[in-house]
């Protein structure tokens, strides 16, 4: 078994790790929404005003700390009055983007803020600048957070809130550069200026305004809303996604199981180059990055409508996720915000429902061993690599160290390969450590995942195989699999 030398230095703090980075998003998309996360009319499912409170409580043990709604494309075809009231006289209209359905708007504003209250999450929201105008969009945040005794305020109490919700995080449309309006850079620049200025501040919130920023790599997007946008701007957007649309996620080849790892990976090159463009303009990094999309898209499941974007998660996503959160965890500085696509039964899930049964996806339990992380400060740590094939160039090991108020040190690990087992030989600088606990997600094979008939098959566990003395850790990182352990 090859070792791989590690060490982390718990003197030197690289900045916090926001818990936002560990945020999810729930579109009106396929089933996400409606027989998912909220279920229009099924007694047989225990919730609370039609939200299922298993998922309320899934969504709370991994300490979701933020989710985005109501899209995605979504967004910018969301009219918000039609979704408040008497939800019998609540417009119907088609959801255009996504499998041509009848969207009744029976979940709406209020119906997505008290989620978020009963998660304990802050809620993000994507205003519609694609199609809704300007005043549309500075009432929606006057009925969500004033408390003046204005008309739209009196709306909102008659609707059964006194109290404004004080929503902090808004997104100026989505991708704008498509779904949302096929805009070029300059024109929704000037166009994100008007609208923001009217997305006023109630009572001591201070709104954090996102503008739509690239696709991927589409760095002259950047470069031309930085050019434009410095002010009255909290931060821009990234989307990327691992895409793989030839093959359903339990049928991935080999080599396109590298492709995915290698797509995902690129999150850090993105981070780095839009980050520097943005520097150009900002040399202090006031404003900052949300990743508020990025995840694995595969061939849709059979049988299932192809625009409801419904796969399946292995512990290929796993992986995925793993690095990808490492990814976020190293660039604490500049990125203060990520949402995985999506929440429920859409794109790289965590949970999964049918019926009355709703599994925990690999993805889920990655986010549960990583949650650790949330608001810890990043340690300085360097490990040595070996690649996972010549083409793609990409690292098997990826990973992060931060520490806690309390001095504990929290790292995670995670190894790509699908046959080569590491030993990690893990040098700790600084305080001095004498108990460890560590968990593992591991499979012998990367397409295993959880079904409805095996929803445990994938779960974190207790893990032993590990030896600390003289602040020195010598621990077995399997084959494709994902490590968190708690030093004290
Ligand atoms: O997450 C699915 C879709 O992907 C979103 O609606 C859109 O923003 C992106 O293209």
């Amino acid at each position: 078994m090859t070792t791989l030398k590690m060490t982390v230095n718990t003197y030197s703090k690289k900045g916090r790790i926001s818990p936002l980075l560990y945020g999810s998003f729930a579109e009106h998309l396929g089933r996400c929404i409606y027989d998912g996360i909220y279920l229009k009319n099924n007694p047989d499912v225990p919730n609370t005003d039609g939200i299922r409170n298993d998922i309320i409580e899934a969504l709370k043990a991994i300490k979701l700390p933020v989710l985005r709604w109501p899209g995605g494309c979504f967004a910018d075809e969301y009219h918000w009055r039609d979704g408040i009231g008497d939800k019998s006289k609540r417009k119907k209209m088609i959801n255009t983007h996504w499998g041509g359905l009848v969207e009744d708007n029976s979940f709406g504003t209020h119906e997505f803020l008290q989620l978020c209250e009963l998660i304990g999450c802050e809620p993000y929201i994507a205003g519609n600048l694609g199609s809704g105008t300007v005043q549309e969009m500075s009432e929606w945040i006057e009925y969500i957070n004033s408390s003046e005794p204005s008309s739209v305020v009196q709306e909102r109490i008659a609707n059964g809130r006194k109290e404004p919700w004080n929503l902090k995080y808004f997104g100026v449309g989505n991708e704008n550069w498509a779904c949302g309006g096929n805009m070029r850079p300059q024109y929704y620049a000037d166009l994100y200026r008007r609208y923001a200025v009217y997305c006023r501040n109630y009572g001591p919130n201070r709104l954090y305004k996102i503008a739509c920023g690239p696709n991927s790599d589409d760095y002259d997007w950047t470069d031309k809303i930085m050019e434009s946008i410095t002010k009255d701007c909290s931060a821009i957007s990234l989307h990327h996604y691992s895409w793989m649309t030839s093959q359903r996620a339990t049928e991935l080849s080999k080599d396109n199981y590298i492709k995915v790892i290698a797509k995902s990976r690129k999150m850090d090159e993105l981070i780095e180059r839009h980050g520097n463009i943005m520097a150009k303009y900002d040399p202090e990094h006031k404003l900052k990055l949300v990743v508020d999309e990025w995840g694995t898209w595969y061939k849709t499941e059979e049988g299932t409508n192809p625009r409801f974007l419904h796969q399946q998660s292995t512990m290929t996503d796993a992986i995925v996720a793993a690095g990808t959160l490492d990814i976020f965890n190293s660039w604490c500085n500049i990125v203060s915000m990520a949402n995985i696509a999506q929440t429920v039964n859409v794109l790289q899930a965590v949970i999964l429902t049918s019926g009355k049964q709703l599994i925990k996806t690999p993805t889920y339990h990655v986010f549960d061993i990583y949650k650790e992380h949330q608001n810890n400060m990043l340690l300085e740590s360097y490990c040595e690599n070996k690649r996972l094939d010549s083409d793609e160039q990409v690292n098997a090991i990826s990973h992060s160290a931060s520490i806690k108020e309390d001095g504990a040190v929290f790292i995670t690990l995670s190894n790509a390969s699908l046959d080569k087992e590491y030993e990690m030989d893990i040098e700790l600088f600084g305080n001095h450590y004498e108990n460890a606990e560590a968990n593992i997600l591991a499979s012998d094979n990367y397409l295993s995942h959880n079904s409805y008939e095996e929803p445990e098959k994938i779960k974190k566990e207790a893990y032993s195989q590990y030896k600390l003395s003289d602040n020195r850790l010598f621990i077995k990182l399997p084959a494709c699999s994902v490590i968190g352990m708690v030093l004290k």
